[in-house]
């Protein structure tokens, strides 16, 4: 299956990627975190953000990462949990994983925009998700403001290896700006209800606006 973003453009990114963590991105994994329980599969999992907030919420039980990406993966492999909580990670494709029904919680943080059918991807969620199951989701919005987002990154960091992860997340968004797919807020909802989630959570000024954030319920 063609991917939007292709995986030598991740393995190009993933390093620089782990090193900088800005504050409206660690919001964004704290703000993910409370919602989690049970078992947890992150879908498009990366590097390994979440995996320092899944070990800390005692509510969580195991985890599956996956990723296409083995360059993403063998950053996340490094994560060593405190607790030992169960961390697998395993390189496979979301758009046709075969494990959600294990999940009581499904997380999916900025990969829908990478996908070339992210409705297709958002109907495959649920009608694989458990009953009651709790699908956390943020990718970006319709309105994307990568000059505010530029601008934090700017305040907040430095170096030149800052430097080269800019060009690198500049370059990333231009490929999806070209192809990929964005929706406001209020689309989402009704993707959401559509598609059998009932919304319990939203936030439309997650990344400081530029992504949506959104939390639902499979009911059956
Ligand atoms: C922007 S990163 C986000 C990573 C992580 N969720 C986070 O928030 O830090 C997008 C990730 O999605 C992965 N990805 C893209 N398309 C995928 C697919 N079809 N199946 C599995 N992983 C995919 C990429 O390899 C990359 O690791």
């Amino acid at each position: 299956m063609q991917q939007v973003i292709l995986d030598s453009v991740w393995k190009k990114y993933c390093e620089l990627y782990a090193t900088f963590t800005p504050s409206f991105q660690r919001d964004l994994l704290e703000k993910t975190a409370r919602h989690c329980s049970g078992y947890v599969v992150d879908a498009g999992v990366g590097v390994g953000k979440m995996l320092e907030y899944y070990d800390s919420n005692l509510n969580v039980s195991g985890v599956v990462g996956v990723d296409s990406s083995n360059d993403m993966l063998g950053i996340a492999k490094k994560f060593n949990s405190r607790r030992g909580l169960e961390i697998i990670l395993k390189n496979g494709d979301v758009r046709t994983f075969e494990s959600y029904d294990i999940a009581d919680t499904v997380v999916s943080l900025n990969v829908l925009y990478a996908l070339r059918d992210p409705i297709e991807y958002l109907n495959f969620l649920s009608s694989s998700m458990k009953e009651n199951s709790t699908l956390v989701m943020s990718s970006q919005n319709r309105d994307l403001d990568l000059k505010k987002v530029q601008n934090a990154l700017d305040e907040e960091f430095s170096g030149d290896d800052f430097e080269k992860f800019k060009q690198i997340q500049s370059d990333l968004s231009v490929t999806s700006t070209l192809s990929t797919r964005r929706f406001s807020l209020e689309e989402m909802v009704s993707l959401f209800k559509i598609s059998g989630f009932e919304v319990i959570d939203l936030d439309s000024q997650t990344y400081l606006g530029s992504n949506f954030f959104i939390v639902g319920k499979r009911r059956r």
